[in-house]
């Protein structure tokens, strides 16, 4: 598995990790992702499957790195704490690796919402704080009231039919040692169906693309995203063939004519 530093941390984090948003799948399934070096989990509070990546990383805590998320309803200071302290307890741990905002909400104000991140730092609950779902503007004012800390990573959606964050958010995030953390990688799974090569030619470039390439469609989506030196992406299968499938698009690179093919159909 191809590793990529979390921002200017000095940390390396897998370029393909693990998602768990309506995970139905087993510990087991997550962790033959990890022993294939899908060592990154991402999960949140609010997607009730931190038990189940508890169970997954029980006697392998410190080869796993945990992404987890407090809800965009608990920003006020006391619920950050909270809700941290819940996670740890569900993830069967003592400390989060990746601390992220899950969405801006501006009920609560921002300066707390930081003020309790640090405090997770200062405590050792969590070793780097991220954001999800913000945009340049929020990131700076979130930066802004921490004073200690960097925000190393953004968890946005991004897809080869959703690249809307090429035009601002890519290049900032670049400049300032962002990790972009690419969700929904393969569009809810559309990027990986035969069947809408009928429709579209698109489709058709991309399953060209992976014939060339002895891969996947799935798999030239994954490593189209993680192409960008900047960019990880956390596919998430229930199953345990695709989670391997999914693995399988690390390791290698697509040449700069399929990155340009891709991105001309999908423009
Ligand atoms: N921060 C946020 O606001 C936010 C929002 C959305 C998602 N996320 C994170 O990003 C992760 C991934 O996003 P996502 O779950 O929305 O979408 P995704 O990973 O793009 O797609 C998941 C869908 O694709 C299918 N699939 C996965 N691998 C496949 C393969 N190799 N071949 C064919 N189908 C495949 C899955 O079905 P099976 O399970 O049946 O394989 C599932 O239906 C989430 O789990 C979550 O951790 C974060």
């Amino acid at each position: 598995m191809q590793l990529k530093e979390l921002g200017n941390t000095g940390v390396m984090v897998a370029e393909i990790g693990l998602g768990t948003w309506r995970y139905k799948g087993e510990a087991a399934t997550l962790r033959a992702g990890i022993e294939l070096g899908a060592t990154l989990i991402d999960t949140a509070e609010g997607y009730y499957t931190e038990d189940v990546v508890g169970e997954a990383i029980k006697g392998i805590r410190d080869e796993v790195f945990i992404a987890t998320k407090v809800s965009g309803r608990h920003l006020a200071y006391d619920d950050v704490l909270q809700s941290a302290e819940e996670s740890l307890y569900k993830l069967g741990t003592d400390y989060i690796d990746l601390y992220q905002i899950h969405w801006p909400n501006y009920s609560y104000p921002i300066r707390e919402t930081m003020r309790a991140m640090g405090e997770l730092v200062d405590r050792g609950l969590v070793r780097f704080i991220g954001v999800s779902n913000f945009d340049i503007d929020e990131i700076e004012e979130a930066q802004s009231f921490l004073n200690n800390y960097p925000i190393v990573s953004n968890q946005v959606r991004y897809n080869l039919n959703d690249r809307s964050i090429e035009m601002d958010l890519i290049p900032y995030c670049e400049e300032k040692g962002i990790t972009i953390m690419a969700y929904t990688p393969l569009d809810d799974g559309n990027l990986t169906k035969q069947e809408r090569l009928f429709k579209s030619n698109k489709m058709k470039v991309l399953s060209e693309i992976a014939d060339e390439c002895s891969k996947t469609m799935g798999q030239v989506a994954l490593n189209w995203c993680t192409s960008n030196k900047h960019v990880i992406a956390i596919p998430k299968s229930n199953s345990l063939e695709r989670t391997v499938e999914n693995c399988g698009s690390s390791d290698w690179r697509l040449s700069d004519e399929h990155i340009l093919r891709l991105n001309d159909a999908f423009s």
